[in-house]
């Protein structure tokens, strides 16, 4: 587990924009998890202006997106499709039928869930998995006793959860209490995570899925488990820390950095 903090938020987005990047210049035909809210919001700014300006080509890119609502239809301006449409499909050159964001109006979830698991396997698995972290420790919409084991289904989301996210309804009521999410044991497949997160509301969850046990109490845990997890986090966020001071030597101390060479 490797625990990046930055001074600012425009950082996160351009490290982890970076990140994405190399994966997509490396590997043409890359597999991205991406994860919505307003986290991620500044890495899209900084791959749709790397796509515009340095050329950044996702023609040969599929991308699968952890979550969407249930009941909300992908028209809908509070839907996961229409948030990825708005915040960066629209703007670079992933092919539609490349994009993959599960269904929160399917017919039969059960069918639907066990389709996108498959998908996922079908296309080589996730090269690199873009999370947020809800203040309840969440990661996509693996509420607190999720099984660290748990694959695509039907949650039932946290009350915290449904106030964190009213601010985006018009009321707390509009909120929907189901979503369909890509279960932990699914994330953990990913060749990579990287997790970011910013603010002060964050700092208790990022102290507990860092430090913590590993322990439902807190999905974000289970990334003490991945061989290949990168948390970045701005120092609001990092306020929890026990060993923040050495999380910061080893950054200035990696291997070919300049004063270790
Ligand atoms: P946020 O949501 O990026 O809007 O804070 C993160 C999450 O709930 O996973």
């Amino acid at each position: 587990m490797e625990v990046i903090i930055y001074p600012t938020y425009d950082e996160i987005s351009k490290a982890a924009a970076a990140v994405v990047a190399e994966t997509v210049n490396n590997k043409p035909n890359a597999v991205l998890g991406l994860a919505t809210g307003s986290t991620p919001l500044g890495l899209y700014k900084e791959l749709i202006r790397m796509h515009r300006e340095e050329g950044l080509d996702f023609s040969h890119v599929t991308t699968f997106n952890l979550d969407e609502y249930v009941g909300l239809s992908p028209d809908h301006d509070q839907s996961y499709h229409y948030f990825m449409d708005e915040n960066f499909f629209k703007h670079v050159n992933v092919p539609p039928e490349n994009v993959h964001v599960p269904s929160g109006t399917t017919q039969n979830y059960r069918a639907f869930c066990e389709w996108y698991e498959d998908r996922i396997d079908e296309c080589g698995g996730i090269d690199v998995q873009v999370l947020g972290i809800g203040s309840d420790g969440h990661i996509a919409f693996n509420e607190p006793g999720s099984s660290l084991g748990s694959r695509t289904r039907i949650k039932t989301l946290a009350k915290q959860t449904i106030e964190d996210n009213a601010r985006f309804f018009e009321s707390k009521e509009d909120v929907p209490i189901y979503a369909i999410t890509m279960g932990v044991g699914t994330i953990l497949e990913a060749d990579k995570l990287l997790l970011l997160a910013n603010g002060a509301n964050k700092a208790a969850a990022i102290g507990a899925a860092v430090e913590g046990p590993v322990s439902v109490a807190c999905t974000a845990s289970a990334l003490q488990l991945h061989p290949d997890s990168v948390i970045m986090i701005d120092q609001k966020a990092a306020e929890n820390l026990k060993m923040r001071e050495y999380y910061e030597w080893i950054q200035a101390n990696k291997p070919g950095a300049p004063n270790t060479s």
